[in-house]
């Protein structure tokens, strides 16, 4: 793996390039400038933190997502990746109910592609065209909610409920669950992100077991009286293991696949959406460059907000072996986190990476859904959700307005996820 170098190899394994602990605040506000500085000195380096490799740059990131058989994705996030492991009681309460299996996010090939064919057509791109109108039709009624005078709160207003609204009416679970499947989803990232203290993590454990136990009578529910959702589509398909028959799939891998679907988009999305307003809000140029622009700037501009904010940072592989990374030792058994977030900020493939830029060349290009078999599988229905909702936001009003002081910026402290806690703005007519 010891590719074309275009740096020095990092020598210093211990070295902590980028200056800051990655959960310091002013790292998780803004991490672009450390990405630029650390980019060009250390593509690859050992965080001391938490142990782990981090893979910086773009075509490293690439190079590693690819060798699925050096780079495992068959890890326990709570229990692989940080340091002091997953608490005794969290992990007594995650045992409990129907535990989940290695499917589709944590799991390799050959299996990998069993669960992967099988989810693939659930968000395929005709079926997310088809929802257009549908989702135009959420947009606007979430916006018809936002107070008539004084600013609102645009993350609980509109970002957030937006996908949520769009994965529950998917999944088949009735609206009024939207907020569980909100609750749920903050909790099993929480977890994830090892974020709060243990007995914030042991709440958010018995909100992850809450979630499993109310998915599994959602499918108990649809096995006797299948409807057109995916649960139904899922408990009715043949699986086809690599060792046995055709079958259905079993409760445990239900209940994984679910989970990732109801999850995987959330936050992300949420994130994206807020992300995008973030800068709207302040650059009057870049709105009148969507205002005059077509489909397709539109288009490029969510793009560029996936790309310039990165909701999902990085994602974690483990090594089967002794690899050289870059002039870098990654011995086997380590932790390696692929940092998406800088990636999208190499200046060899994203000229002035700090612009958002509408007519930027490839603008596909960034690393925010993956690369390689795990590349997200409902990248279409984000793209298309947060398309629709941009769209629907510019025909309502007239520009945007922060309604805070940008120096309040506030963060969710988290190692791989980045988001804006609130977000006011005046949204003027
Ligand atoms: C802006 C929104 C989103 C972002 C930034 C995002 C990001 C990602 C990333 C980076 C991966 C690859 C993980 C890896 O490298 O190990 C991934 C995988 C995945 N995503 Fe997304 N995602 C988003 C939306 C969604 C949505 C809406 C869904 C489903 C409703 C979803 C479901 C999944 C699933 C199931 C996987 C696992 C795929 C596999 O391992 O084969 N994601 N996502």
């Amino acid at each position: 793996m010891a590719g074309s170098s275009q740096t020095e190899p990092n020598q210093d394994q211990t070295a902590a390039p980028l200056g800051v602990s990655a959960m310091s605040d002013e790292f998780v506000k803004c991490p672009h400038a450390y990405y630029q500085s650390a980019l060009s000195t250390a593509p690859v380096f050992q965080d001391q933190e938490t142990g782990m490799y981090w893979i910086m740059r773009h075509d490293l990131i690439k190079q590693v997502a690819k060798d699925t058989e050096t780079f495992s994705s068959r890890i326990d996030v709570i229990a692989d990746v940080y340091k002091d492991g997953m608490d005794p009681e969290v992990a007594e309460i995650r045992g409990g109910g129907v535990t989940r299996i290695a499917t589709l996010l944590t799991q390799d090939p050959p299996e990998h592609r069993t669960y992967r064919d099988l989810v693939n057509m659930t968000f395929a791109m005709d079926k997310v065209l088809a929802m257009r109108p549908y989702m135009a039709e959420i947009a606007n009624s979430l916006i018809d909610e936002f107070p008539k005078d004084g600013p609102v709160e645009f993350i609980s207003a509109f970002a957030a409920p937006l996908p949520v609204t769009i994965i529950a009416d998917q999944l088949g679970v009735p609206r009024e669950r939207a907020d569980n499947i909100k609750d749920w989803s903050d909790a099993i990232v929480d977890l994830l992100g090892q974020v709060g203290d243990r007995e914030h993590q042991i709440d958010c454990a018995r909100r992850e077991r809450a979630s499993s136990d109310y998915l599994f009578s959602e499918v108990e529910r649809c096995r006797k009286d299948p409807k057109q959702n995916i649960i139904s589509d899922l408990c009715t398909l043949t699986y086809h293991p690599l060792d046995g028959e055709p079958r259905p799939l079993n409760d445990e891998e239900l209940i994984s696949i679910l989970t990732q679907l109801m999850v995987a988009g959330n936050e992300t999305s949420t994130n994206t959406i807020a992300g995008g307003m973030w800068y709207l809000a302040q650059d009057p140029d870049l709105l009148a460059q969507l205002r005059d622009g077509d489909e397709r700037t539109m288009k490029v501009f969510v793009e560029e907000i996936l790309r310039i904010w990165s909701p999902n940072q990085g994602q974690f592989r483990r090594t089967t072996r002794d690899v050289d990374v870059e002039g870098v030792i990654i011995p086997k058994g380590a932790m390696v986190h692929l940092r998406y977030g800088a990636g999208n900020f190499d200046d060899s493939v994203f000229t002035d990476p700090e612009t958002i830029d509408l007519s930027r060349p490839k603008p596909r290009q960034h690393l925010t859904f993956g690369t390689g078999i795990h590349t997200c599988v409902g990248a279409p229905l984000a793209r298309q959700e947060i398309l629709t909702g941009f769209q629907v936001l510019l025909d309502r009003f007239n520009r945007f307005e922060l309604a805070e002081d940008p120096a309040d910026l506030s963060v969710h402290r988290h190692y791989n996820l980045r988001g804006l806690t609130k977000l006011h703005i005046n949204c003027i007519e």
